[in-house]
């Protein structure tokens, strides 16, 4: 069967960007960063990013476009009749999972764009900026209202076709996205008092390293934002042609990945500390603390609406590629068309959200995980266990299953020191460091 390819490798380069610099680079990166100390934080993240993260997003690149298909038929072409497979079936899991819960808070960025554009949230609503947005995420119909929107073009981009859709969308969006973030940088960090911010986020307090879950909440944080261990950055290497070569392309995703992320704490922690608030407030920190700080600077609402809109293209672009993942799949295994594909599996993510969504009022009782409600169970779930094991297996797969010869040609290393650094990283570096950081987190070491 024909399968489309991308119109050119800078497409593909814009398209992988997109898929890693998200959500996950803003709201996430920027939450977790504060819930775990700052700079500490930071640079086990980074540590994280180096060590494990680019070495292994050039091996996943890499399986895509060597095997030309989607996460479970490029295990079943590279290691036919052998259980590797499996692993690619726990990558559709987590799409599933992942989108279930990032399209919500997608439609809820999506719904402050709207507001900000029509002058809602320019001035702080009577309740307070916290009480609105606890009783807009509680309420039972509005945000799937918006989170429904949000899956309407979501599937619209993915039904339109790699070139047509994935490529293009991401071919506007991203410069749009590093222009508005970059801007909002440099104000951000000309307001007084930024540079508080700038110290949590770059001077390290080392005192955080003793608790264990620093540790996985940074590995957690390194393969939701480089977008790994999904099937995502496979899926979309298998859209490559062989004449490209990836190394170079693979340590461009992920620097520009971890640029934006720090870009983003640029933006936030410095107008968090101008305004003397706290900055560990959570996963609410970008939807109640950063209005409330708009509100009070000059220029805040123009700043809102830029700030919201920068969110909701990220989100876009990173939802997108979540939902290639099994759309590639269902195409391929069940001769689906493009469209039956995307909006079947659209609908069923829809569902999902649906379900994390209610969890925030309604369902709030539902605590799967600990005492996690469905969203964030959903987030535990995929983040900190499923990215991983997909991670695990595919630097498994490459370091110690394909023979070295292949693994070499497959990912184009040519040069004989970077082709050593970049085996010895996969085959010992990256399953050790995951291993221990796993055993860390249960409590074994
Ligand atoms: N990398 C995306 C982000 O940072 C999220 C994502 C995770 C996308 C896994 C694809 C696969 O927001």
């Amino acid at each position: 069967m024909h399968r489309e390819k991308w119109a050119s490798k800078i497409g593909f380069m814009l398209a992988a960007m997109g898929s890693a610099v998200g959500l996950g680079n803003i709201w996430r990166f920027s939450y977790v960063a504060g819930e775990n100390g700052g700079g500490a934080f930071l640079i086990l993240y980074l540590a994280c990013i180096l060590i494990i993260g680019i070495p292994l997003l050039l091996t996943e690149v890499s399986i895509g476009r060597q095997a030309q298909s989607d996460v479970v038929g490029s295990y079943q072409k590279l290691a036919p009749k052998k259980p590797w497979y499996l692993v690619g079936y726990l990558g559709v899991a987590s799409a599933f999972l992942i989108l279930g819960f990032y399209s919500v808070i997608s439609g809820w960025s999506l719904y402050y764009f709207w507001n900000y554009l029509a002058g809602q949230l320019a001035v702080e609503p009577a309740s307070g900026y916290q009480a609105a947005f606890g009783s807009f995420i509680t309420n039972p119909f509005q945000p799937i209202f918006w989170h429904g929107l949000f899956m309407v073009m979501v599937i619209f981009i993915v039904l339109s076709g790699i070139k047509k859709g994935i490529e293009m969308a991401n071919k506007v969006f991203m410069p749009t996205l590093a222009i508005i973030l970059i801007l909002l940088a440099i104000y951000s960090v000309s307001l007084d008092g930024a540079v508080e911010g700038l110290k949590f986020l770059f001077q390290p307090d080392w005192s955080v390293l003793q608790d264990p879950s620093v540790y996985i909440a940074a590995l957690g944080q390194a393969f939701f934002s480089l977008s790994l261990g999904v099937g995502t950055m496979l899926t979309y290497g298998s859209y490559l042609s062989k004449q490209h070569r990836l190394p170079g392309a693979t340590v461009g995703i992920g620097i520009m990945d971890t640029l934006f992320a720090i870009i983003s704490g640029i933006v936030i922690f410095p107008a968090v500390f101008a305004f003397q608030i706290q900055p560990d407030a959570g996963p609410d920190l970008v939807f109640i603390t950063l209005p409330e700080i708009f509100n009070q600077m000059p220029f805040g609402s123009v700043v809102g609406i830029l700030f919201f809109l920068s969110l909701t293209l990220a989100a876009i672009s990173s939802s997108i590629s979540i939902l290639e993942v099994p759309v590639a799949y269902f195409i391929r295994a069940m001769k689906w068309s493009r469209k039956q594909a995307s909006i079947v599996t659209g609908l069923i993510m829809f569902g999902l959200g649906v379900l994390s969504s209610l969890g925030m009022g309604v369902l709030s009782g539902v605590t799967p995980i600990g005492d996690n409600n469905i969203m964030d169970s959903m987030d535990f779930i995929a983040s900190n266990i499923f990215l991983p094991i997909g991670g695990l297996t595919m630097a498994l797969f490459f370091g110690w299953y394909i023979n070295k010869k292949e693994v070499f040609a497959a990912t184009d290393l040519t040069n004989s020191r970077l082709r050593h650094v970049w085996y010895t990283l996969v085959r010992y570096l990256a399953p050790i460091g995951i291993i221990v950081i796993f055993l860390n987190a249960i409590g074994v070491l």
